[in-house]
C-alpha cells in the first residue's frame, strides 16, 4: 500500500473554469480571484479576504500592513520557536526581528505563559501558529496583546476548518494568514490568503500585493472587459494612480487559474474537511495504545482541530530514533515529514540571531523526535488501519 503525504482534488468545476479562463485569455488576477476571496471570507466569517501568491507571502504581507499602523522596521514580533520555517522567514522578510518563545510539547503551540517575559519596548505583534491545525491558546494570547497594545496575526497556514470555542481560526485576531499550497484542505496549488475584519488592513494588503500601489480596488478594471479606469488620473493629469507607490510593496498576486482550482475545492470543502477530520480523529483515538513509547496530541472539548496532518512524537524512553521510524514507514510505503524544527536553534539560517541550543527545550525535543503523516481525502479507514498496523509491527520489532 502507498500512503502519500498530500493529495489534490481537481474538480470538474475547476477544469471547466480553467478552459473558460484560457479561452478568454484573461488569466491574471481578476474576477475569479475575487470570488475566491469572497467565498473564503464567508467561510471564515470575516469581512475581507485578500489572496496572494503563497502562504509565506500571506504571513509577510499581514506583518507588513503594520507599518501603516505605527510599526517601525526592526520592531519585534513574537513567534513560537517551533513551526515550519516559513513563519520565522516571514518575520525577517517583512523587516521585523523575530523573538522566539518555546512551545508546549503536548499542544505543539506557543506557550502563552512565556510570552510576557519576551515582550520589550520594541514588540509590535504576536504571531501564534495553529500548528497541525490545533488552535493556539488564543484567549490568553489576545489578553496579553490587549494589555501591551500589540497586534495579533494568526499563522493559520495549516488550520483550515479549525474551531476555537465555536469560532473559526483566522477570525480570532487582527488577521489570519492561510496557505493554499497543495498539502492543505483548500488548495490553489500555490497560494495564500489573509482574512481580516478590518477593511483598512484589507486595502493596505491589496496595495502591498501589487508593489505598494495607491490602487485599492477589489478587482482592477484592467482585468475586466471595460478596462477604463475612472480613478486613474483623479489626482491630476500628470499623476497616474497605478504609478503612485505609497509603501514598500511586493509582487504577490494570485492568478485566475490558481483561483479556479481553489473555487472547485471550495465547492467540495465540507466533504474534504469531514473525510480528513474522520481520519485524524480515528488515528488519535487508536493511538493511545502506543503511549508512552509514542504519542500524539489531544483535542480539547472547546476545539475542533483543522485536520491538516497526524503528528507522532517519540516518548523519552523509547529505544529508537525518529528517523528509524520514518525510514521504516517509508519502506512500507508511508510518506512522512519531520515535525519541523526549533527555528532559532535547529535551522542554520537563523544562527545570526545568536540563540543557543538548549534555549527552547520543548521545540528542540519535537524537532528531534516528531514526525507527521497525511490524513488527506484520498485516505480512509483502510489506509489508517494499515498505518496503525505498520507502527505496531515496528514497535514489536524494536522491543
Ligand atoms: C505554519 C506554516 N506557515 C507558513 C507556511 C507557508 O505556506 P506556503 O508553503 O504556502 O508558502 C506553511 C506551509 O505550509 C506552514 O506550515
Amino acid at each position: 500500500m502507498k500512503i502519500s503525504f498530500g493529495t489534490i482534488t481537481i474538480t470538474k468545476e475547476s477544469r471547466k473554469l480553467i478552459s473558460g479562463i484560457l479561452r478568454a485569455g484573461r488569466v491574471s488576477q481578476g474576477r475569479y480571484v475575487r470570488e475566491l476571496e469572497e467565498r473564503f471570507a464567508a467561510l471564515v466569517g470575516v469581512k475581507e479576504a485578500v489572496a496572494v501568491s503563497t502562504g509565506t507571502d500571506a504571513d509577510i504581507l499581514a506583518l507588513a500592513v503594520l507599518y501603516d499602523f505605527g510599526a517601525k522596521r526592526q520592531d519585534e514580533v513574537i513567534v513560537p520557536a517551533l513551526s515550519f520555517v516559513a513563519t520565522g522567514n516571514a518575520v525577517l522578510h517583512a523587516g521585523f526581528k523575530p523573538v522566539f518563545v518555546d512551545v508546549k510539547k503536548d499542544t505543539l503551540n506557543i506557550n502563552p505563559h512565556k510570552i510576557e517575559e519576551a515582550i520589550t519596548k520594541k514588540t509590535r505583534a504576536i504571531m501564534p501558529v495553529h500548528l497541525m491545525g490545533k488552535p493556539a491558546e488564543m484567549d490568553t494570547i489576545n489578553a496579553i496583546a490587549r494589555k501591551y497594545k500589540l497586534y495579533v496575526i494568526e499563522d493559520a497556514a495549516e488550520a483550515h476548518g479549525a474551531l476555537y470555542k465555536g469560532r473559526k481560526v483566522g477570525s480570532l485576531s487582527d488577521m489570519g494568514a492561510f496557505s493554499l499550497y497543495v498539502a492543505h484542505i483548500i488548495t490553489t496549488i500555490e497560494g495564500g490568503i489573509i482574512t481580516t475584519d478590518n477593511i483598512k488592513f484589507a486595502e493596505v494588503l491589496r496595495s502591498l500585493r501589487s508593489h505598494g500601489r495607491a490602487c485599492k480596488c477589489r478587482v482592477c478594471v484592467l482585468n475586466t472587459k471595460s478596462s477604463y479606469c475612472p480613478r486613474r488620473f483623479k489626482f491630476g493629469k500628470k499623476t497616474d494612480i497605478r504609478f503612485i507607490f505609497e509603501r514598500i510593496g511586493f509582487s504577490s498576486k494570485m492568478n485566475e487559474l490558481e483561483a479556479a482550482i481553489g473555487l472547485g475545492n471550495m465547492s467540495i470543502y465540507k466533504k474534504i474537511l469531514d473525510k480528513r477530520r474522520a481520519n485524524l480523529y480515528y488515528l488519535m483515538d487508536k493511538f493511545d495504545r502506543f503511549y508512552p513509547e509514542i504519542f500524539t496530541f489531544k483535542k480539547e472539548v472547546y476545539e475542533e482541530i483543522g485536520p491538516h496532518a497526524f503528528p507522532v512524537i517519540l516518548g523519552k524512553k523509547c529505544a529508537f530514533s525518529r528517523n528509524e521510524l520514518a525510514d521504516y514507514l517509508s519502506k512500507k510505503g508511508i510518506d512522512s515529514r519531520q515535525l519541523f524544527s526549533s527555528m532559532p536553534t535547529q535551522c542554520l539560517g537563523f544562527k545570526f540571531l545568536g540563540y543557543k541550543k538548549g534555549q527552547f527545550p520543548q521545540a528542540e525535543y519535537l524537532g528531534d523526535h516528531g514526525l507527521h503523516i497525511g490524513v488527506h481525502q484520498d485516505m480512509g479507514r483502510k489506509e489508517c488501519d494499515y498505518f496503525l498496523k505498520t507502527v505496531e509491527s515496528f514497535l514489536t520489532k524494536k522491543n
